[in-house]
């Protein structure tokens, strides 16, 4: 399964791609979170991106293709069963007795099957990736918008919770955690996104319509598109994301 999910902000990509992983043993790559985490260790990339992020606009294509780049090509998060690891042992010259290599040596794991939440989301950055799949040999099977009014967006980003090293999603509403504040897996503590204001919203939701809106088109022509109702439950965008996936695939 390789799948995208497009939506604007709010939509639910974050809340539903963990359970297309889970369910079909695929690699989430979520380029917001990959930039969060660069804010969090505040790198030179992730102080240049907060201010891009916090303004609602767009990471430049050039980073945001490498950096999807690098995750296909070596995901240290993946987890067995999420890839086809590279062969893991090595064979000596001198008897050809298999011996385990030292981590630090081991080969890069290679993303084939994945769900890609928050990229591509301009028209340059999909003619890129679809450059750096026909590389790999690989193909897209499906794009999937998850479709939403806007006006239905503010509620959902404004009460949103995120535990940030994981990327897990809470809504203090409509999906509150156990405990007010806390991660249920983790007890660490939930904050809010600085981009998660009225003010931000509004310019993040310009930039998906601008920029994102074309990239739909691009894969309508290109047969991939599917659309899914994004305003219903959680529950039942899952069931109707799965009945997608189980149809194409
Ligand atoms: P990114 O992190 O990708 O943000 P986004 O696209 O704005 O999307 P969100 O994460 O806000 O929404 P979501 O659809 O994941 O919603 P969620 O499931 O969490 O990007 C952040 C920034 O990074 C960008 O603005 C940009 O600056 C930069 N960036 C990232 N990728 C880039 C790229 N490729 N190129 C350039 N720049 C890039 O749900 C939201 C809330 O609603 C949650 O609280 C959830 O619990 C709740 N919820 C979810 N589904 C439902 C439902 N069905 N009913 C009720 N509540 C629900
Ligand atoms: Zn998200």
């Amino acid at each position: 399964l390789r799948t995208i999910l497009i939506g604007p902000p709010g939509a639910g990509k974050g809340t539903q791609a963990p359970r297309i992983r889970d369910e079909f043993c695929v690699c989430h790559l979520a380029t917001g979170d990959m930039l969060r985490e660069q804010v969090a260790q505040k790198t030179p990339l992730g102080k240049k991106a907060k201010k891009i992020m916090d303004a609602g606009g767009l990471v430049s294509d050039d980073i945001m293709v490498h950096m999807i780049k690098d995750q296909l090509e070596h995901n240290k998060a993946c987890k067995n069963g999420y890839v086809v690891p590279l062969p893991r042992v090595a064979v000596t010259e001198q008897n050809s007795v298999p011996r385990v290599l030292p981590p630090d040596t081991l080969p890069p794991r290679v993303c084939r099957s994945f769900v890609l939440d928050g990229f591509p989301r301009t028209v340059p950055q999909a003619e890129k990736l679809d450059s750096m799949l026909a590389d790999r040999k690989e193909k897209l099977d499906s794009v999937v918008e998850l479709e939403i009014p806007d006006q239905l967006l503010i509620s959902r980003i404004t009460g949103r919770l995120i535990h940030p090293s994981s990327g897990r999603t809470y809504h203090k509403e409509f999906q509150p955690p156990k405990k007010v504040m806390t991660d249920d897996v983790t007890g660490e503590p939930l904050i809010q996104r600085s981009d998660d204001n009225i003010d931000t919203l509004t310019k993040r939701l310009k930039s998906f319509h601008t920029q994102t809106g074309p990239v739909v088109q691009y894969y309508k022509d290109k047969g991939l598109w599917r659309r899914i109702d994004a305003t219903q439950a959680p529950s039942v965008v899952w069931d109707n994301l799965r009945q997608v996936f189980i149809a194409a695939h």
